[in-house]
This record gives C-alpha cells, structure tokens and sequence, in this order.
C-alpha cells in the first residue's frame, strides 16, 4: 500500500521594516492553528539552492526604495537571476507570493511582481494568484491579506488534505498555540545590580549590568538561547485597575538600554 506524503509547507520572508515579518508570522501561526505544520525563515537564512527540493513556498516580500527588495533579499534574488537557471529548475515546486508595498509609488510591489514572473520562468508552479498588501487601502496590507489567506487555506486544503486533518477553515483554539509569548521578561530589582557599576554612563558600563543580569538570569528563553536577548529599564508601572477588583492590569513602559549586539552575538539570534 502506498502511504500519501504530506507535502511541506515553507514560509520565506523578506522585510525591510517589519511588515512581511509580521505577515509571514501570522501565516505561520494560522498554518499551525489548522493542524499544518509550517517552517518560517527570513530569506537570508535560506540556501536558494534547496529550491528545488521543496513542495509548497509561500513567499512573503516587500518592496522599499524605488522598487528594491529589502537587504535581507538581495543575495537570494540575485541567485535566482543566474543565467544559468532553466525553466526546467523548479519544476515541482509550488509556490504563491504575498506583496507588501504602496500604491503611492510608481514601482508598486515590483519585487513582489518580479519574484512571482521568475518562480514561473523557472517552471515553479503558482498554487493561488499573488496577493498585493497596499500601504494605500483603508485598512492598509490587511485589506488584501485576509481574502488571499482564504484561498490559500483552501487550495492548500484541496493540494494536501493530510496535513488539514479537520478542514481549511477550522482552528485550533489550543491556548499553548495561541498564546505563545514572543518575548519573555524577567525583573532584577534595581538593588540587585552592584551599587559600584550603576553610578555612570555609557556603553562598558551597560554591558557590565548586562552581563549581572545574565548571571541573575541563566534560564533559557528559546531552543538557542541560552541569555537574555537585551536589557531594558522599567521606567513606568501604573495599575489600570481599582484596587480590591480581584484584577491586577498594569500599563508597563520600558527603556532600550543596549542589547546582545554590542556584545558581539549575531542579530539573527535575537
Ligand atoms: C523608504 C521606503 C520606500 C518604499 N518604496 C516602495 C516602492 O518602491 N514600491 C512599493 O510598492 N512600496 C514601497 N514602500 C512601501 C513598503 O513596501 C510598505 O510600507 C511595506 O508594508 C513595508 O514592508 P516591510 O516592513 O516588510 O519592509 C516603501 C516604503 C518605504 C519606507
């Protein structure tokens, strides 16, 4: 009896200032909710010679400049520019890509539009048309997410129906899954950092309290990490709620003090 394979999902995504990331997080996490596992990269973390190699790309690109793709894009796109890459190369593959751009420009979504025309030339095959997020629509890239994320889910549903066990539109309301913090934060009172390195300013002496706190702090906040990413200072903490209300919701603000960056950690692990 021959066993059906359960196609991968892949999410790449190329941001200049957050968007795409966004997006493609918020694909991964409703891929995830639907009981379809999905991997989520930025596409400078990704060897574009595995392309082949892969069964569904779901694409997530902005477009900056006068028509660029963002830095994190350009080895991977010039990559794909190679003469020597046939129409032949990414046959098998299936894709579709979501734009994030504005209409106010002349070049609008140009990178999106020119990375769907070469996945094609190459012989991948296009799985829902491209969707375009426009800065422009009254409720900005979403106007065009969410119909496009319709169809997604369903014509991933109809490709590889094992991997949707319960369906294209029902979600999980799992709270592990939909809870999942991005960040965790830990609190060291000021008291605790050493009185001798919290007189002063500038960069050593910001690096010295991170390194206290870290000592505070060992646990792991990730499957890589094993400190914190950055230091922040607490500099409001007022409670929204009436005292004796059983609730306690605070509004908190924090300061940027430094990060792992300067300590010479690589930003991809932040
Ligand atoms: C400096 C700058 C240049 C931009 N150039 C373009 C452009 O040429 N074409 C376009 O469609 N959108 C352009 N945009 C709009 C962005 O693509 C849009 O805001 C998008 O949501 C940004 O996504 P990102 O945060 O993932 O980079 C530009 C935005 C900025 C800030």
């Amino acid at each position: 009896m021959t066993e059906t394979k359960s196609k991968k999902l892949l999410i790449l995504y190329a941001t200049q200032t957050g968007n795409a990331m966004d997006v493609a997080e918020r694909i991964g996490r409703e891929a995830e909710r639907r009981g379809c596992p999905a991997s989520l990269l930025s596409v400078d973390e990704y060897d574009a010679s595995l392309l082949p190699l892969e069964d569904i790309v779901v694409f997530v690109v902005s477009t900056t400049g006068q028509g660029d793709p963002p830095d994190s894009m350009k080895v991977f796109w010039r990559f794909l520019l190679q003469r020597n890459l046939n129409q032949h190369w990414l046959e098998g593959l299936h894709y579709t890509v979501f734009g994030l751009g504005d209409s106010g420009y002349q070049k609008y979504n140009f990178v999106a539009k020119k990375l769907d025309k070469r996945l094609s030339d190459l012989g991948a095959q296009a799985i829902v048309e491209r969707g375009l997020g426009d800065d422009q629509h009254p409720s900005g890239y979403e106007g065009a997410l969410d119909p496009w994320l319709s169809s997604l889910w369903r014509m991933l549903h109809q490709m590889n129906p094992e991997s949707f066990p319960d369906g294209s539109d029902y979600v999980k309301s799992d709270k592990t899954i939909l809870d999942l913090p991005k960040v965790q934060i830990r609190h060291h009172a000021a008291d605790e950092v050493n009185l001798q390195y919290s007189v002063g300013s500038g960069l050593s002496c910001t690096e010295i309290e991170i390194e206290k706190a870290r000592c505070m702090s060992p646990g792991r906040f990730s499957g890589r990490q094993t400190r914190p990413d950055c230091f922040l200072k607490l500099v409001k903490n007022h409670c929204l709620t009436k005292a004796g209300c059983g609730k306690d919701v605070r509004h908190l603000e924090f300061n940027f003090e430094s990060s792992v960056r300067c300590l010479n950690i690589p930003f991809k692990e932040f």
